[in-house]
């Protein structure tokens, strides 16, 4: 068992940066693509073997240092009542604006959600030889879809909410967090090994407003996974906000082991205004040096490495993986992290 992933999102600073990318599964894949001509997203989604199959493409091929499991943070949102549609961006049937909306959402039972993750999950406990993340949206996230409808550049709609009605939106931020702390829990029950709380719209927000409408139903969500939130958590959790780099204060609240950046928010200047108070580093590559011609992928990924040293880092993208990306580009950003040496005196790699 392969497990430089786990020691390093538990903070040891180990010899070399362990890589696994987000979106690693999905449409640069040929050999996803093959199967999307067959398969809606939800069919690959909800048959856990299909499921299993995407969860394991990128491993096979790059040899990455953990699987996330494949599957979208609107997962849980149909089992409350939620109807999602994939255009290919999630676009909901009837957002929630009112009263009589939010009244059509509930909280289901823990093996209501996703039956098919737990399933999915066993199945790849089996076949994995590196480790496998479980992860969620966070409510603030989920919200935004829910409310907005689908994606979009400002999501007026669900700012405006915000400040017009508060009151419903926490009591929609409310359903949505325990239906997440079910739902992770289910994942960790099954064999997820680590979790991490998507919420890529947090840097939407000004501090204050994430602290409101943000930051406390993430915790929620995140301490559900330490026990009964006053013990260490029984897997290590991640947390990914993007565009946020005014928020770091407020992330160090969390009670998390790995903060993920993207590339706007360097690690070496970020590792020393967080002074200890988060274990490991996890980033922070632009998806769109993946774009660039044979050769360039090298030099941007040594910088990254570099940044990310003096502690804890696990190599991911700042985001998502670009569906336009050649995986011969992903070849050169794995082979430049494994040769990477990170401690002091293996010059070569650093030169
Ligand atoms: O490999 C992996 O990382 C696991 C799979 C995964 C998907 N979605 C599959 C997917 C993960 C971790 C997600 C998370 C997700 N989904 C997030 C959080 C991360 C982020 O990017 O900020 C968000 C915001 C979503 C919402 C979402 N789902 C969008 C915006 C889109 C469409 C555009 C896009 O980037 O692909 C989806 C659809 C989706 N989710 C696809 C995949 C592979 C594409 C569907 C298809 O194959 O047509």
């Amino acid at each position: 068992m392969n497990d430089l992933f786990l020691r390093a999102a538990r903070g040891a600073d180990t010899d070399r940066a362990p890589v696994w990318l987000m979106r690693q599964a999905g449409r640069h894949l040929p050999e996803y693509r093959e199967l999307k001509r067959k398969h809606s997203f939800w069919q690959l989604a909800r048959t856990p073997e299909l499921a299993a199959e995407v969860t394991l493409q990128p491993v096979r091929r790059y040899g990455m240092d953990a699987a996330i499991l494949f599957q979208d943070i609107m997962t849980p949102l149909p089992a409350m009542g939620a109807e999602v549609a994939f255009t290919p961006g999630p676009t909901l049937e009837r957002p929630i604006r009112s009263d009589a909306d939010l009244a059509t959402l509930r909280v289901p039972q823990q093996d209501e959600i996703a039956p098919f993750v737990a399933e999915a999950i066993r199945l790849l406990r089996r076949e994995l030889e590196v480790p496998l993340i479980g992860f969620a949206g966070a409510p603030l996230t989920l919200a935004t879809y829910l409310v907005e409808g689908a994606g979009s550049k400002e999501y007026p709609t669900f700012r405006g909410l915000l400040r017009a009605r508060p009151d419903l939106a926490h009591a929609l931020l409310e359903l949505l967090t325990e239906t997440s702390i079910r739902y992770a829990r289910a994942q960790v029950a099954a064999g997820a090994q680590a979790f991490q709380l998507f919420d890529s719209w947090a840097g939407l927000h000004d501090e204050a407003t994430y602290r409101t409408f943000g930051q406390p139903y993430a915790r929620r969500v995140l301490q559900a996974l330490g026990g009964d939130g006053a013990g260490p958590s029984s897997v290590p959790r991640l947390y990914i906000a993007v565009g946020a780099g005014h928020l770091l204060d407020a992330f160090a609240e969390l009670p998390i082991e790995v903060l993920s950046l993207d590339w706007r928010t360097p690690l070496d200047t970020s590792r020393r205004r967080l002074a200890g108070r988060v274990p490991a580093l996890q980033g922070n590559l632009d998806p769109a040096d993946l774009l660039g011609p044979a050769g360039t992928v090298r030099e941007a990924t040594l910088r990254v490495l570099r940044a990310g040293l003096g502690g804890a880092h696990l190599f991911n993208l700042g985001h998502g993986m670009l569906p336009q990306v050649d995986p011969a580009r992903v070849e050169e950003l794995v082979d430049t992290v494994r040769g990477f040496g990170r401690r002091s005196g293996d010059a070569e790699a650093r030169a």
